[in-house]
């Protein structure tokens, strides 16, 4: 499948597709696994919550999810990739409560239902800026009224100011958006679209952060 926008590094193809979840393990040493979790449980789920993944990928994520979720609480996964959808449909297949759907986030679209939780991690950097805020725009029109944006991706640095240790990988294997994305002030952005009430968690030194964003 071509890239829909070639400079993205979050357009996940192939190898990488297939074995996401390992590369991540493999390349942050075994860390991803307990990171993931100690970021998802700040999230702050609610057992009825209704929450959306936005390039929800594997479904490792909505499988961490759910373990706030009580019977009530629904995950729906939008994702582009099939080789994703198919590792999610997969390791979610014994909950009725969570799925997932072939729906571009960067494009507008209507779902049935709003939700209270719009969940987006490792993807909205990777994206140029006149999307991400249609990205924005999309999550503020799926959530109710007091539902949350929650943004795990990287906190707002400058590159060059970063430790090396960080530096050299971020700059070797991110893409041009990465590094635009981090120099951005987002709840400036999100506050233009309508968001309130922001609350951040840190992780890994600062260089990854947990935005919530009330509607
Ligand atoms: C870096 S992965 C992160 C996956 C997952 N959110 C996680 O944290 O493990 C980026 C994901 O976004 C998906 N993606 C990229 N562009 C997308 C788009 N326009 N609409 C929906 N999903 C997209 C990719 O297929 C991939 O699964």
């Amino acid at each position: 499948m071509e890239k829909f926008y070639p400079d993205s590094g979050v357009e996940i193809q192939g190898f990488t597709a297939k074995f996401y979840d390992k590369i991540m393990n493999v390349m942050t040493f075994g860390g991803y696994n307990l990171f993931i979790k100690t970021a998802i449980k700040s999230m702050e789920i609610h057992q009825d919550d209704k929450i959306l993944d936005f390039g929800a990928g594997t479904g490792r994520n909505a499988l961490l999810m759910n373990k706030y979720l009580s019977g009530k609480g629904e995950i729906l996964g939008l994702e582009i990739s099939e080789l994703m959808i198919d590792q999610f449909k997969k390791k979610t297949e014994k909950f009725r409560n969570i799925n997932i759907i072939n729906q571009r986030i960067d494009q507008p679209f209507e779902l049935e239902k709003k939700y209270d939780k719009v969940f987006i991690s490792f993807v909205f950097h990777g994206f140029p800026f006149d999307v991400q805020k249609q990205i924005i725009q999309n999550a503020f029109n799926a959530l109710k009224e007091n539902g949350e944006f929650i943004v795990l991706d990287f906190n707002e640095f400058i590159t060059d100011e970063t430790p090396l240790y960080f530096r050299i990988p971020f700059k070797k294997i991110e893409c041009k958006y990465a590094f635009e994305y981090v120099e951005r002030d987002w709840k400036q952005i999100l506050s233009g679209s309508g968001f309130i009430n922001f609350e951040e968690k840190y992780f890994l030194k600062k260089h990854i952060r947990l935005l919530k964003a009330k509607k």
